[in-house]
């Protein structure tokens, strides 16, 4: 190797040793996952898992709505066969997000699917967040995401940037077949290995990507090979829940 190369193989050695450093430090912000801005897998296809929730998300039209997808592209990766019929709350979910890594200023990009939302009636950044987006976000990375919109003085019918977080394998992960960082609200009754079965991963894949101390409605991101099969409730469980309601 001349020297001028190596020089250059060294340099891209080291760079290339500071994005893992940067990958191992990278902690959960409430503004957000920062990720490197020259990250080759960026942007991706991605996930989140959601459940269905009363009043206003019981089908998947109105969830397709919220996230600007349509029923089918909820539907098929989520195992349910008729994406016409009514949801059961809680039922689970996936929905498909394209995650992007997002400059913020100078020195700080932020992974992201940005959905936009118009504002209704009584919508904070706050209640869009927790409550419509299930904390897939959270109000202070929407703040930082609209800078020049001010939270208190929201008008009806202004559009808004919901930066549902999200995550894109790098190149180590993907050359361990993780080809899905699955973003998912940790529950306060969940616990690692129900998340990890789920799933069906290692529990310890879970940590590797998200340190140990999770928390409550935090955002974890669940590496996979594939989706797994969601249990869907059955269409007798489905037709008794809409005689009991
Ligand atoms: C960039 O934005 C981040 C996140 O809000 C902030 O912490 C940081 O101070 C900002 N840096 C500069 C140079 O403005
Ligand atoms: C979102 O998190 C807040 C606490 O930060 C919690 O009160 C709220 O119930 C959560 N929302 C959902 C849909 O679980
Ligand atoms: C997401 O929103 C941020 C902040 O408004 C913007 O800079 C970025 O370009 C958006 N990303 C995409 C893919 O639209
Ligand atoms: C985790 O949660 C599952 C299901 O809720 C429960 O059966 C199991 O005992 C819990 N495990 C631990 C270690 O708490
Ligand atoms: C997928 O959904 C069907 C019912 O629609 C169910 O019979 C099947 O068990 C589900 N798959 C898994 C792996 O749960």
């Amino acid at each position: 190797m001349r020297p001028a190369s190596r020089l250059v193989s060294s340099l891209f050695f080291f760079l290339s040793y500071s994005n893992i450093l940067h990958h191992l430090q990278a902690q959960p912000s409430t503004q957000g996952f920062t990720c490197p801005a020259n990250q080759r897998s960026f942007p991706c296809q991605t996930y989140a898992f959601y459940r269905a929730s009363a009043p206003n998300f019981l089908d998947l039209a109105s969830i397709g709505d919220l996230f600007s997808v349509s029923r089918l592209m909820i539907s098929k990766p989520s195992n349910i066969s008729s994406p016409t019929s009514p949801l059961i709350p809680n039922q689970p979910l996936f929905v498909p997000l394209s995650c992007s890594c997002n400059t913020i200023n100078i020195s700080t990009s932020i992974s992201s699917a940005n959905i936009t939302y118009t504002i209704k009636e009584g919508n904070t950044f706050y209640i869009v967040s927790t409550k419509y987006f299930q904390n897939l976000t959270t109000y202070q990375s929407v703040e930082l995401f609209n800078p020049t919109l001010i939270p208190e003085l929201l008008d009806i019918g202004v559009e808004v940037i919901f930066p549902i977080f999200c995550k894109c394998p790098h190149q180590t992960q993907l050359q361990n077949k993780v080809n899905y960082l699955v973003s998912y609200v940790f529950q306060p009754s969940d616990n690692l290995s129900s998340v990890a079965s789920t799933f069906g991963v290692e529990t310890q894949s879970i940590v590797d990507v998200n340190g140990n101390n999770i928390q409550p409605y935090d955002t974890i991101f669940v590496p996979v090979y594939q989706l797994p099969q969601l249990a869907q409730p059955t269409d007798r469980a489905l037709k008794v829940n809409r005689i009991g309601t």
